[in-house]
């Protein structure tokens, strides 16, 4: 299962995104905003961050106007490797070397058909392991001691 959450600078690509993702037979929750209201990125942030390290999502996405926000939000959370993404070849990086388990996009930086193949070229990408595995061990090392 894959979750996604936006603010209202993310609405309009987070729905886009969703309709990708199930065209492409992915179950995908989504943790909100559901209007155009204005909310504030770190709690939509939390949502998605929460499912992906409770083990009720595998990954997760999230947008906001930058993507910067919820970047520097998801962040914060104990486990996440949020991926914050403008090109392809960052999209694939992500996953690969980062093993990112949280795509962040800018809805108000990218068209739709770019954050769909964005969002494609993470998720089709595989984790290359290795010493990619020991440079992630020593980001679970800097959660503990700071
Ligand atoms: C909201 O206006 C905007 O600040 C937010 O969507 C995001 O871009 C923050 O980084």
């Amino acid at each position: 299962m894959i979750v996604i959450g936006s603010d209202h600078g993310g609405l309009t690509l987070k729905t886009a995104l969703t309709s990708y993702m199930k065209r492409r037979g992915l179950e995908v929750t989504d943790a909100g905003t559901y209007d155009d209201t204005s909310v504030d990125y770190p709690d939509f942030a939390q949502k998605v961050a929460e499912y992906v390290i409770a083990g009720d999502a595998e990954i997760g996405v999230l947008v906001c106007g930058t993507g910067i926000g919820m970047s520097i939000a998801a962040n914060k959370i104990s486990g996440i490797r949020a991926a914050l993404v403008t090109d392809l070849f960052m999209a694939q990086m992500a996953k690969k070397h980062n093993n990112a388990n949280v795509l962040v996009l800018g809805g108000r930086v990218l068209n739709e058909q770019n954050a769909c193949d964005l969002l494609a070229a993470w998720l089709d990408a595989t984790f290359e392991g290795g010493r990619h595995q020991i440079r992630l061990d020593k980001i679970t090392a800097l959660e503990k001691k700071y």
